[in-house]
């Protein structure tokens, strides 16, 4: 998802991926197939004040505004109505505009310290509510309000800023998903050989990676070891599954992921897919490296 920002002050560039990630995982939650873009505006209390009041005829400041760009139908959100979201195709974008979102720092800063939680997870939590409002959710009844809360958790969770203790289910078709997205990152203009991968946490974060080429070809990286390269450079050390998508062939790892992965997950589930989701194979890494070397049980 394509998000165009428009910062009033410098915002930490960790927050900004964060919350890049946070808008993806909302979109593909959603099942949507289309190319999507919004805009973000982080702006300060008085600015959200002046908005609210233009807009809203409310002169307060709030934590957060939606503007959606489209009429959707009661009770349907923009999953179901894919049709309706090509017409607000935009050519400078060359994607979906689905509206606008307005963030209060300070709201952010405040709500944060309240909840005893990150401003990183506010700011996420907050722009995941105001997509989901730019998708035709809606909380005005209580139902609507739990089925949104729901989906929020579940969308926070699986970027891995969820509440601690409410660990979600991650299904297989989000981890393929993923593999697959991160697939079309890879840089690959040596082998033309594009692998994306998924990596499942056992609390519940996941991490993705991509092949990353070098016109020295040895520096190569693999998808598997880029993924879990990033885990484990941010504290997480059990895992539960890896996805693996490539395009034509099945992508099993490597020799060298194989042992690299062993390191911390022997028993790991291994899920290869292949041909945009059409074959998915899995197996378990303890199969695919049998007697893998292990320094703790020679020195035994
Ligand atoms: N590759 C992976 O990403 N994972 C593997 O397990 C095997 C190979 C990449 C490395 C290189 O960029 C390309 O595939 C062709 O070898």
């Amino acid at each position: 998802m394509k998000l165009e920002w428009i910062l009033d002050f410098p915002i930490p560039f960790t927050l900004t991926s964060l919350m890049q990630a946070a808008a993806d995982q909302t979109i593909r939650s959603e099942g949507i197939q289309l190319p999507c873009c919004a805009s973000i505006h982080i702006c300060d209390d008085h600015t959200i004040q002046n908005l609210n009041r233009e807009y809203r005829h409310l002169d307060q400041a709030t934590d957060v505004l939606s503007f959606p760009s489209t009429q959707w139908t009661e009770g349907k959100t923009a999953g179901l109505q894919q049709n309706r979201l090509k017409k607000s195709y935009d050519e400078v974008y060359g994607a979906c505009f689905l509206g606008d979102v307005v963030l209060s720092i300070d709201h952010i800063k405040e709500q944060a310290a309240a909840f005893g939680h990150s401003e990183a997870r506010e700011a996420c939590y907050l722009l995941v509510h105001s997509l989901l409002h730019l998708m035709g959710y809606d909380h005005m009844e209580s139902e609507e309000r739990k089925k949104m809360r729901e989906k929020e958790e579940e969308i926070l969770q699986t970027i891995g800023i969820g509440r601690e203790g409410e660990a979600v289910k991650v299904n297989d078709q989000i981890l393929l998903d993923m593999a697959r997205d991160a697939m079309s990152r890879s840089y690959s203009p040596y082998s033309h050989y594009p692998v994306g991968a998924a990596l499942l946490c056992k609390d519940g974060r996941i991490f993705t990676g991509c092949n990353i080429e070098n016109a020295s070809f040895g520096c190569t990286i693999c998808a598997e070891r880029t993924a879990m390269v990033k885990a484990v450079s941010e504290g997480a050390l059990e895992f539960e599954k890896i996805a693996i998508a490539t395009r034509e062939t099945p992508g099993w790892p490597c020799g060298i992921c194989r042992q690299f992965m062993s390191e911390f997950a022997p028993n790991l589930q291994v899920i290869v897919t292949w041909q945009d989701g059409q074959f998915t194979e899995s197996s378990s890494l303890d199969s695919l490296l049998p007697h893998q070397f292990d320094l703790k049980g020679n020195n035994e």
